[in-house]
C-alpha cells in the first residue's frame, strides 16, 4: 500500500524541511514505518520535540496524601492511609514491559522514570526494572516520598537506579507531617541519608506553597547544601484537585529568589536542552533549582511521555484524557500513528493544568 509522506516526516531531518510538498511525495507505509525503526526518521514535532523520557506512573496508591496532590473530600485521608482509586486496571509487569519495549522500539527512549504514587510501594519493582534494563534502556531512574527508602537504597543502586528524586517539602517536621499529612515524615531524611549513601545522584523537589512552607526555603536549601546535593522548589501546579482553584498558594519563581537572596548571593546556570528546572549557584557552593512552570514555562522543548499504571499514555501533562496504546503494540504503523497524535497534544509554551493528580500521571 502507499500513501501520502505524512507531515511529520516533513518535519524531520531539520535539513531536509525544504522537501515540503506532501502532495507529491509518496512512500509506503512499512517504508515509513522502517525508517521510524532504523531512526532515519525520527518522530518530532515541528518544535523539533521528540519522546525521549518515559515516566511510569506504577501504581496511582501512595502512603502520603500530600495537600497539593490529594483533594479533602478523596475517600478518608486518616494518616497514613494508603489510597486507592476507583475503577482501576493495573498492568501486569509483563504487560508494563511489552508496552514499554514497543514505544521503545519507534522512539529510541533515552531514559526512563519510575514514580507513582509511591513506587516503592510496587511490589514487582525490581523484577520490572531487570526487564527494563534487558530492553536495552539502562538509565533508569525513580521519583520517591522516600519513606521506604532507607530499606531499599542500595538494592535500588544495585538494580541500576542511579539517580533518585525525593519529595521533601519542609525540614520543620510538623509543617512536612501537616503536608504530607503523615504522622511520620523524619522517615524521609534517613531515605535521604542511605540514597546518598548508595552512591546515588540524589534531587530534592520541594513544592512551596504560600503560607505553608516558604518559611521552610532557607532551611532546606542549607540542608541540601551540607548534603552536597541538589534541591529544587517547584512553583505549585494546577493538577488535579487544584485545577479548579484560584491558586491562592502558588508561591512564584521571582517571591522564591527574591527570599534566596536575602541571605546568598547566586549565579545563574546555562539551563539544559529539556531540563525543567532553571538552577543557581550560592556564594556558599549550594546548587538549587525552580521549576516554575508558571513564570518561566519549559514546554518548548519538552521530551517527556507519560504512562500510568492502566497503560494510558499522555502526550503533555496538560492533557487529562490518555491513549490507551496496548491494542496497537503489535502494529508499528498504528503505534506510529498514535505516538504522533500524542507528541501533537504537547503545548507550544505553557502547560495549563490538568484535572489529574501527580498521583496518577507521575511526577
Ligand atoms: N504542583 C507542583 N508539584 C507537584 N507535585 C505533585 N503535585 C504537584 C503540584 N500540584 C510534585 C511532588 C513531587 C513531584 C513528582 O511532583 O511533590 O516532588
Ligand atoms: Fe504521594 Fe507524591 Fe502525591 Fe505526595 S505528591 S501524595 S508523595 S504521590
Amino acid at each position: 500500500m502507499v500513501c501520502k509522506i505524512p507531515e511529520w516526516v516533513l518535519y524531520y531531518p531539520k535539513e531536509k524541511q525544504h522537501i515540503r510538498n506532501p502532495g507529491r511525495i509518496e512512500m509506503s507505509e512499512q517504508l515509513i514505518v522502517w525508517m521510524v525503526k532504523l531512526r532515519m526518521i525520527k518522530l518530532e514535532d515541528h518544535l523539533g520535540r521528540r519522546f525521549e523520557k518515559l515516566r511510569i506512573s506504577l501504581l496511582n496508591e501512595c502512603n502520603f496524601s500530600c495537600v497539593y496532590c490529594v483533594s479533602e473530600d478523596f475517600g478518608d485521608i486518616s494518616v497514613n492511609t494508603v489510597q486507592k482509586s476507583p475503577a482501576d486496571q493495573p498492568l501486569t509487569p509483563d504487560e508494563f514491559t511489552r508496552l514499554i519495549e514497543a514505544v521503545h522500539r519507534l522512539t529510541g527512549l533515552k531514559s526512563i522514570r519510575l514514580t507513582g504514587g509511591e513506587p516503592l510501594l510496587y511490589s514487582n519493582l525490581f523484577p520490572l526494572i531487570n526487564h527494563i534494563q534487558k530492553i536495552g534502556i539502562s538509565d533508569i531512574r525513580l521519583t520517591t516520598n522516600a519513606y521506604y527508602l532507607k530499606e531499599k537504597a542500595s538494592r535500588l543502586f544495585d538494580a541500576g537506579v542511579k539517580s533518585i528524586n525525593i519529595s521533601v517539602d519542609a525540614i520543620d517536621q510538623d509543617i512536612f507531617n501537616e503536608i504530607s499529612r503523615h504522622p511520620n515524615t523524619s522517615r524521609v531524611f534517613s531515605g535521604i541519608d542511605a540514597a546518598v549513601k548508595a552512591g546515588m545522584n540524589v534531587k530534592l523537589n520541594a513544592v512551596i506553597m504560600r503560607g505553608k512552607n516558604d518559611s521552610q526555603i532557607i532551611p532546606l536549601l542549607d540542608y541540601a547544601t551540607a548534603l552536597g546535593v541538589k534541591i529544587r522548589f517547584l512553583e505549585l501546579m494546577k493538577m488535579g484537585h487544584l485545577y479548579h482553584s484560584e491558586n491562592g498558594l502558588f508561591f512564584s519563581e521571582k517571591e522564591m529568589l527574591s527570599i534566596i537572596q536575602e541571605k546568598y548571593a547566586i549565579e545563574s546556570i546555562q539551563r539544559e536542552h529539556a531540563e525543567t528546572a532553571h538552577y543557581w549557584r550560592t556564594s556558599n557552593g549550594g546548587t538549587f533549582g525552580i521549576i516554575a512552570n508558571e513564570s518561566t514555562p519549559f514546554c518548548h522543548d519538552c521530551n517527556r511521555l507519560r504512562m500510568d499504571s492502566n497503560g494510558f499514555f499522555y502526550g503533555c501533562l496538560s492533557n487529562a484524557h490518555g491513549e490507551k496504546l496496548s491494542a496497537y503494540m503489535d502494529d508499528d504503523f498504528l503505534l506510529t500513528e498514535k505516538l504522533r497524535g500524542l507528541l501533537r497534544l504537547k503545548q507550544p509554551v505553557k502547560f495549563h493544568g490538568s484535572e489529574l493528580s501527580m498521583r496518577n500521571i507521575g511526577g
